[in-house]
């Protein structure tokens, strides 16, 4: 191994130090001074990959292509984009004890054993590689095939990758991985990416596949400011809530596939199961009619989920009115109830308002509105929402209800789990879509108010503007709708 030398190089104007400076004497920037490899040394190595490579022609390369492989577990070969592709590099972030060890060796062992000829190494930079191998055996994982490597030193372990050619190799982590010319600590944004490139440089010599395992910080990024995912081929996120089962496996950066695509698992006690029927799986938990609930059909990647949004409405006795959201965006749920109380008549000011995404999958898409919207007028008038009818539509500021992509899967999906009534957005087309919407009836909504006085009628046969009139303040007569905006 070549002498390396490290100095520290300002990010904003290039000035270079032998030590770490707070601020450059160059250009006056604070906090730009990274830790970096340079000198004649790496430079040598550049040159000696260079000059193995030959120039080619552009048609020859398309027609050799690039090597997919099936990793054996399709959630993770969705968001792959179909396998794994030889020589490419991913990073697998995720908060701590999400489940990406658990993962990782799971894939390493249903990719062994779809071809007997490949093999693996699992690189332990974190824990005891005792404990690795406890953990395959009780998963049910372990193999002969499958080499764990108790090593930090990044220059070693590319060695070992050498000498060993796997087919594929999982880091685990590479925030605990160091390069031994870096006089900076393990996790370090120098480390970090130091180690990264050599890494990436290895998978491109060697044609392994290199998984790597990133913590995610509370922020949700990557080791540091993104300072990986642009050499990295493939970038995935595992996300859920620690308290359930429901994992997510989402692609944010793909060079061979497309992104959005999510992988779903369910953790158990004999590690991560795929869920191939989320809907069911995520509505299983409804077992009770009560006020407040409402179905929502939201779209992950590319997939329809079903799921139940709750909302209770209750008096505000101290202070100014609580708002406790889990599962959807905070600021959302805020902008909604104020549409509730301005465009649609539900007096909201004083009272608590309290939302949850059932199954502890977390929604970012605007399709969840009309429902949770609909759970909260649910819960304030304490009307309980009939089984088999579900929601979707994004509600803007004037309480319109306006169109979100893919209608057909949602439906498909309703339908396909015996749903019989939706309430969501009116489309161009009308709202009917196709005539393979058998048993069910697609409500077209313009008004969040709209959405509100037939789904409450359809429930307890008109009984709720009853209750409503006792109360709501709005002196409105009775055979109007709720809240159809006319001002
Ligand atoms: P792990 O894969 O170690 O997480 P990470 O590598 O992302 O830090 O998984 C840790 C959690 O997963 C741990 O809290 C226990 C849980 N778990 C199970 O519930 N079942 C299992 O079979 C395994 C292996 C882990
Ligand atoms: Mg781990």
């Amino acid at each position: 191994m070549p002498k390396l030398r490290s100095k520290f190089i300002c990010q904003e104007c290039g000035f270079q130090s032998e030590q770490w400076l707070g601020r450059c004497p160059e250009c006056s920037s604070y906090n730009s001074f990274v830790e970096e490899l340079v000198g004649s040394a790496s430079d040598e190595r550049k040159l000696d990959i260079t000059l193995r490579q030959k120039a080619e022609p552009i048609t020859a390369i398309v027609k050799r292509g690039f090597v997919r492989e099936r990793s054996g577990i399709d959630e993770i070969d969705r968001v792959l984009g179909g396998g794994v592709v030889r020589g490419s590099t991913v990073l697998l972030g995720g908060e701590p004890g999400i489940g990406k060890s658990t993962l990782m060796l799971q894939m390493l062992h249903s990719f062994l054993s779809i071809d007997k000829e490949r093999s693996a190494l699992y690189v332990a930079a974190e824990e005891s590689i005792e404990q690795i191998a406890m953990r395959a055996d009780r998963l049910k994982v372990a193999s002969p095939s499958i080499m764990i490597l108790p090593d930090t030193d990044v220059t070693l372990v590319c060695e070992e990758i050498e000498r060993l050619k796997p087919s594929i190799v999982v880091v685990d982590s590479i925030q605990a991985m160091v390069h031994p010319e870096l006089v900076s600590a393990a996790g370090s944004v120098s480390q970090v990416r130091e180690c990264a490139s050599e890494l990436v440089r290895m998978a491109k010599v060697t044609g392994t596949s290199i998984f790597m395992i990133g913590h995610v910080t509370k922020e949700g990024v990557i080791a540091g400011p993104k300072v990986l995912e642009h050499m990295i081929d493939t970038v995935l996120y595992m996300e859920g809530d620690q308290h359930y089962a429901l994992r997510l496996l989402r692609v944010t950066k793909n060079r061979f596939g497309p992104v959005g695509e999510v992988g779903l698992f369910k953790m158990t006690e004999d590690g991560l199961e795929p869920v191939t029927n989320p809907s069911e799986y995520l509505l299983s938990g409804s077992q009770v009619e009560t006020s407040g609930n409402m179905a929502a059909a939201v779209i992950e990647g590319k997939r329809p989920l079903l799921l139940e949004v709750q909302a209770l409405v209750a008096p505000t006795y101290f202070g100014a009115p609580r708002r406790l959201v889990t599962g959807m965006d905070y600021n959302r749920a805020c902008i909604l109830i104020a549409v509730l109380e301005r465009r649609a008549d539900v007096r909201l000011g004083d009272q608590d308002v309290y939302i949850n995404v059932a199954g502890g999958i977390r929604v970012t898409e605007s399709a969840l509105d009309l429902p949770a919207a609909l759970a909260i007028a649910s819960s304030r008038y304490d009307v309980v929402i009939p089984r088999g009818v579900a929601a979707f539509g994004e509600v803007g500021l004037g309480g319109e209800v306006r169109p979100v992509p893919l209608p057909e899967r949602r439906l498909l999906e309703m339908e396909r789990l015996g749903f019989k009534t939706c309430f969501g957005p009116l489309y161009p087309n009308g709202g009917r879509f196709g005539g393979e919407l058998k048993g069910l009836s697609y409500i077209a909504v313009r008004q969040v108010g709209e959405a509100i006085s037939k789904l409450l009628g359809l429930g307890s046969s008109g009984e709720w503007r009853h209750r409503r009139k006792g109360i709501a303040s709005a002196k409105r007569g009775d055979k109007s709708s709720a809240g159809t905006e006319d001002a």
